[in-house]
Formats: structure tokens, C-alpha cells, sequence
């Protein structure tokens, strides 16, 4: 693979629940440590599209590749496997576990991994640093604002070092400073560390923090401009 070659490509996806079609023809690439935001109205197709290419929906038709490797020719173990060491995920609502410290929580990936404790949680310390809840790491998830449990999850999706992070709506539960101060610490803290980032949002000025915008309307993605 060639530096200018995508990470990673939806050709064609079709997708429908019943009668109602979520994905209609939807193309989409990213290529590594590239920052996309997908936007569009509500019922567009927009978490059905981030689904597919994480490979946690499968679409009726089409095909998704990752690094060279389709996702349909995987088995479903190969793809677990795929999601755990090179994906990263953060929704609307942290999905933190609300029985763990926030140290812990973001440990937890490492921790699957067979990594032991005081090392998991030393790499952990370093991204909630980094976005700026290091201070938060004895607390319960119950315990701290949204835009805190928010930096938590995303320090839980960096901290297995993925390749690419999938964020759906990640700031739609805060206020607009607390939803701008986690894009911008989302979005720096992946360059910094080379990650792509397929980002859903409703942020009106994510055009400040993406490389590239895609709108998904009707279950299609259509590639904007992006004057960068
Ligand atoms: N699990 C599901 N079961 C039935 N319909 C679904 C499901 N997921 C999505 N849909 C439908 O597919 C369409 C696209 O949904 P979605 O991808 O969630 O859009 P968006 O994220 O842009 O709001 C909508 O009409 C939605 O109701
Ligand atoms: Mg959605």
C-alpha cells in the first residue's frame, strides 16, 4: 500500500432495515490520520454509514476495505479482532462503565489485551492527560460534567493506539463550549497521534476541525469541497 492509498473504502454500500432503505449507493474513503466529518439531517443513513465501515452492520450489497483486506471476506472473529486492535469508538453518551473509576475505564481496552494493571493504567494516565481529565481518575463516571465523561471515552478509544476512530454524535448531549472544547482535544490529540477519525456531528463549525466534510443525504454520502 502506497502512503496515498485510503485506510479505508466503502464502495456502493446498500442497506435496509425491513422497507426502509438507511444506506441508497453510499461511496466514502478515508485515508490514514485524515479527520472526515460525516453531517447531514437526522434519518440520512449517517450512523447506518459509520456501522458499515466499522464493520459492526453489514451491508445488504457493496463492499468495505480495510488496508487492503474486504471486511465480508473476514469471519466474524477476524473482524472482532480488527475492531479491538486498530478501532476506536466513542458515541453521544460516554458508554463508560459506570461501576469503574475513570482510570480504569480507560484502561479497560488495555486491560482485555492482557495488559497488566499498573502498566494499562500508566499509558491511560497519559491520554487523560492529554485531554485534560487526568485530574478525574478516581472519580465514577456519575461523578463528573458530560464534556468530562466525554474526554474520558475518547482518551478509553485512543489509549489501544487505533488507526482509525469512529465517533458518532459525539458532542451532541453538551452545550456548544463544552462540545467545541471536545472536538478541538478530540481532533488534536488524534493528529498528534496519526489516527484517522470518522466524525459524525451536528457541530456547525466542524469545517475548523476536519480535513474533509461528506454529507450523507437519502442513505449517499457526496463528497463536499473542503476549501483547506
Ligand atoms: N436498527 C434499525 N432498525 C430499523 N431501522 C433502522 C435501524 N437503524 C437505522 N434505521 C433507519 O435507517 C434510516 C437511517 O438511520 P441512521 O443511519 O440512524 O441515520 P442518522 O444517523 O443519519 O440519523 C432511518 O430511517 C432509521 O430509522
Ligand atoms: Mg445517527
Amino acid at each position: 500500500m502506497t502512503p496515498a492509498s485510503p485506510l479505508l473504502v466503502a464502495h456502493d454500500l446498500h442497506k435496509s432495515y425491513g422497507s426502509t432503505p438507511a444506506l441508497d449507493g453510499a461511496s466514502f474513503s478515508i485515508h490514514p490520520g485524515e479527520v472526515v466529518a460525516v453531517l447531514g439531517p437526522s434519518g440520512s443513513g449517517k450512523s447506518t454509514l459509520l456501522h458499515c465501515l466499522a464493520g459492526i452492520v453489514t451491508p445488504d450489497s457493496g463492499t468495505i476495505t480495510y488496508a487492503g483486506r474486504e471486511l465480508s471476506a473476514m469471519s466474524d472473529a477476524e473482524r472482532s479482532a480488527l475492531r479491538r486492535s486498530e478501532f476506536g469508538f466513542v458515541f453521544q453518551f460516554g458508554q463508560l462503565v459506570p461501576e469503574l473509576t475513570c482510570v480504569e475505564n480507560v484502561a479497560l481496552p488495555l486491560r482485555l489485551g492482557g495488559a497488566r494493571r499498573k502498566d494499562a493504567e500508566r499509558t491511560a494516565l497519559r491520554w487523560m492527560e492529554r485531554l485534560e481529565v487526568d485530574d478525574l481518575g478516581a472519580k465514577r463516571p456519575g461523578e463528573v460534567s458530560g464534556g468530562q465523561g466525554q474526554r474520558v471515552a475518547i482518551a478509553r478509544a485512543l489509549v489501544s493506539s487505533p488507526k482509525v476512530i469512529f465517533a458518532d454524535e459525539p458532542t451532541g448531549a453538551l452545550d456548544s463550549l463544552n462540545g467545541e472544547r471536545v472536538m478541538n482535544l478530540l481532533t488534536e490529540a488524534a493528529r498528534s497521534a496519526d489516527v484517522a477519525v470518522v466524525l459524525v456531528t451536528h457541530e456547525a463549525r466542524v469545517a475548523a476541525y476536519s480535513d474533509r466534510d461528506v454529507t450523507v443525504r437519502d442513505g449517499r454520502a457526496r463528497d463536499l469541497e473542503h476549501a483547506a
